[in-house]
């Protein structure tokens, strides 16, 4: 019998797709944390955000910004301490396993994600640009010096101070809202998207517009994007292919196609 989960079939997946990926020389994938959804941390919108969207009665939304660190960098610690716990406590699952052996099979490759929760990493992700930092890794106010983040889970005093600096605070090494991305690491993923062949996105809303963009970018220049997403979205106007279902489910099945042959 099959189930609501089970919608990605073998016929779902267009022929034609499968033969793009087959050809493909150099290849993106761009994720968001739909990807690690079924890794069990919640996504910040849309499905699998229940337990995220209102943490203590704020939104990251308004816990995630410049503003928030500095009238309460408590609160913005305390926040990114729980997170880090579930990230620590979570392990890849078998979409970030897929996008590893993508990196290990196309000549070039590169993963753009958006996520900070290091689970492409520890899959064994190699080729990769975190657009938003790493939850890690924290950064001294004073200097931006970046640093690993202790390993103790929570930490033993919150706001952490710079190791640095004397009376400096460190923050979290994280891209929020209202900041700008590093410019060198948008650089890498513009050069490599314009000359892309396909380019996977997995797991983003679109509500930051930064992967509509980077699609876009890379499908004018003359790629194929499909968008694999249980919702539609922005980037599903943006890719020629719409995958619908979990990437847990979807990722292994197209990739089994891709290397199978058939
Ligand atoms: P969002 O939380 O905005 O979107 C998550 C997307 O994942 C939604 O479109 C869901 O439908 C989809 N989704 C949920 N479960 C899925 C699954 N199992 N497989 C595939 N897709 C699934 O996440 P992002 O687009 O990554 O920034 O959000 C962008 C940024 O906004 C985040 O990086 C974060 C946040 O503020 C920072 O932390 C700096």
């Amino acid at each position: 019998m099959q189930t609501p989960d089970d919608t990605i079939s073998h016929q779902s997946i267009p022929d034609e797709l499968i033969r793009i990926a087959r050809e493909a020389r150099a290849v993106a994938v761009i994720t968001g944390a739909g990807i690690s959804n079924e890794s069990g941390i919640p996504t910040f919108r849309g499905t699998g955000s229940a337990h995220n969207e209102n943490w203590r009665g704020v939104s990251s939304k308004d816990l995630a910004t410049p503003e928030a660190f500095a009238r309460d960098p408590r609160l913005v610690w305390e926040w990114y301490d729980w997170r880090r716990g579930l990230c620590a406590a979570a392990a890849p699952n078998a979409a970030h396993q897929i996008v590893t052996a993508m990196d290990r099979h196309y000549p070039e490759f590169l993963l753009i994600t958006q996520n900070v929760d290091n689970l492409h990493r520890r899959a064994g992700t190699t080729r990769l640009v975190e657009l938003h930092g790493n939850i890690f890794r924290a950064r001294c106010t004073r200097t931006g010096r970046s640093f690993p983040m202790p390993d103790e889970i929570p930490l033993r005093e919150v706001p952490l101070r710079s190791p640095f600096v004397p009376d400096a605070l460190a923050r979290p090494d994280i891209v929020w809202f209202g900041e700008t991305y590093d410019e060198r690491n948008l650089n890498q993923c513009l050069d490599f998207l314009s000359k892309a062949d396909l380019i996977v996105v997995v797991g983003t809303s679109g509500m930051v517009p930064m992967p509509v963009y980077l699609t876009r970018h890379g499908v004018s220049a003359g790629a194929v994007a499909v968008d694999v997403n249980p919702e539609v979205s922005a980037l599903t106007e943006v890719s020629q292919y719409y995958l619908e279902g979990k990437a847990g489910q979807v990722l292994p099945e197209f990739w089994r196609r891709v290397v199978a042959g058939d």
